[in-house]
């Protein structure tokens, strides 16, 4: 299976302005003068004897931006859905929530499918394209329901004054245009294709997110990922289990599974849409399936939580599945590093030193501080394919998401012109990054007397960057980014997965800007 929603996003190119014979369960007008003034409109207000435009006026206001219409009389379309148009100076965020919430609201009220007309008005600097894409992307995004560990009978329930649905009922999205040419036609259904790829990886790699920790052990997610994977036929991948690991003298990664009964798998996967011999981009992702703290264990309010420490993993998964899905020229290798942290007798204690696979020593002087050491090892292993470009991608600190929050990502890289194409991908995407610095000054505090490093260092100063600096010694062949995406990965009000950073890891991939 994949983890697509929808089962298709089509384009209808309207030539003869006549949009009140499309039969749809739910037509969404968004209101601006372009889109009111065109003839479009004016064909199917006239067919409701003016109720739509007058509706408009009436309803839409600063404090009510969307307005549905359910008895319709001369139109195909069973009701339509008003939304007062975003200003094309508004961020992009603004137009990803908005086209998200169309899609919540179309499962809310039980539609199957739905037609977007195309508003005719854009965020500063983008065009119709871009928009499309986002759509079809954020359409596809919003429409996702987790409900694999639900009770499949249950369709929907009460939850106070909402309806919550456990399933998706849309099903299918139609994009209006107008008056486009062929050669445009041709290229807006490419854009929305692609943004309905994108939109696939987001849904793959909140699902593996979501999914309790388990439903989704490191030998669970690798069952999952094969399966997935017999659906991209492009995709090669293989699993390397604990004796795998140990003969690569993975001595740092394996430490972070040794406390816990569920085996470790560092899972690998191929994709070579790209020319021969061109070096792949690397994408490493932390995949701690469930961090308990190990025995520097946390405490237990929220640990739940920390089912989503493996999302830097669940975007390689949701990057891969993209890339194969639109069939991207590129060569890309992921990596899951997925390791469960586990307090046991044979759990490795603070002050333990071990042995990385770069032969550097490091002691463990905190349990916690896990995902820097399955990356290490990971990180080592990623340099045997000779990567153009290597990025990283993990929940590693909670000191993230005191300093950036959940809008952005942090970055940190050994190569400006990475973070800055990382930076450029997620303003083009409405998927932030921020870049913090990874000075000489920091990398000092990983020393300790009974090892060549030690897992943390700097006390309660700058966290996510010491992280970063630790990472940085296992980083020195090779031109690399780190994202601490702690905060953006999920969201703990609602509680859910985010899917990021995969539109913007799409982006920078798929519209070649490390080239
Ligand atoms: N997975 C956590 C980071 C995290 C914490 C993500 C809270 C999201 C919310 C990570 O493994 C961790 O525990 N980091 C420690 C590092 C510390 C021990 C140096 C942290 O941030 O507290
Ligand atoms: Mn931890
Ligand atoms: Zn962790």
């Amino acid at each position: 299976m994949t983890y697509k929603v929808l089962n298709n996003i089509t384009l209808k190119n309207v030539n003869n302005g006549v949009i009140s014979n499309i039969a749809t369960d739910l037509l969404v007008i968004p209101v601006n003068k372009k889109l009111t003034t065109s003839i479009e409109f004016k064909e199917l207000d006239k067919k409701t004897g003016g109720y739509i435009s007058k509706s408009a006026k009436d309803s839409l206001s600063p404090g009510n931006q969307s307005h549905l219409l359910t008895s319709l009389d001369g139109v195909k379309a069973k009701k339509i859905l008003l939304f007062k148009d975003i200003d094309q100076k508004n961020d992009i965020y603004l137009w990803l929530n908005r086209y998200k919430s169309i899609a919540k609201t179309a499962n809310s009220i039980g539609c199957k499918n739905i037609s977007i007309m195309d508003g005719l008005n854009y965020p500063k600097g983008k065009d119709k394209y871009w928009f499309l894409e986002m759509i079809a992307r954020s359409m596809e995004s919003g429409a996702y329901i987790f409900s694999t560990t639900k009770n499949k009978t249950a369709k929907s329930e009460k939850v106070g004054k909402d309806i919550v649905s456990n399933q998706a009922s849309l099903k299918s999205v139609s994009l209006i245009t107008t008056k486009l040419s062929t050669a445009e036609v041709k290229r807006a259904k490419t854009s929305i294709s692609i943004g309905f790829s994108v939109g696939e990886g987001v849904n793959t790699a909140k699902h593996l997110g979501d999914l309790p920790a388990n439903h989704a052990t490191p030998k669970l997610i690798e069952k999952i990922v094969k399966t997935t994977i017999k659906n991209y036929p492009s995709l090669k991948v293989k699993a390397l289990n604990e004796k795998d690991l140990a003969k690569l003298k993975m001595g740092s990664y394996l430490s972070v599974s040794k406390g816990s009964d569920e085996p470790p798998r560092m899972i690998i996967i191929e994709y070579k849409g790209g020319k021969k011999g061109e070096k792949p981009i690397a994408l490493v992702g932390k995949g701690i399936t469930f961090d308990t703290g190990g025995i520097s264990i946390k405490p237990s309010s929220g640990m739940d939580e920390m089912k989503w420490d493996m999302c830097g993993a669940g975007t390689v998964f949701g990057v891969m599945c993209s890339l194969a899905s639109i069939k991207a020229d590129v060569n890309v290798v992921g990596i899951m590093a997925c390791a469960e942290n586990m307090p046991s007798a044979k759990a490795t204690k603070p002050g333990d030193v071990v042995t990385s696979m770069s032969g550097q020593t490091i002691e463990v002087l905190n349990t916690d501080a896990e995902g820097r050491l399955v990356l290490a090892d990971a990180l080592t292993y990623v340099g045997r394919y000779k990567p153009s470009y290597v990025i990283d991608m993990a929940t590693l600190t909670g000191a993230v998401v005191i300093a950036l929050g959940s809008h952005a990502s942090g970055v940190m890289a050994n190569n400006q012109f990475l973070a800055d194409k990382i930076i450029e991908s997620g303003e083009a995407t409405g998927d932030r990054a921020w870049q913090l610095p990874l000075w000489n000054e920091y990398k000092s505090c990983t020393r300790t007397n009974f090892a060549d490093l030690a897992n943390i260092g700097g006390g309660r100063e700058a966290g996510t960057i010491h992280a970063a600096a630790f990472l940085s010694k296992f980083t020195e062949d090779y031109k690399w980014a780190h994202m601490d995406i702690a905060a953006s990965a999920w969201s703990s009000s609602p509680k859910g997965g985010t899917g990021r950073p995969v539109p913007l890891i799409c982006d920078l991939i798929l519209n070649k800007k490390l080239k």
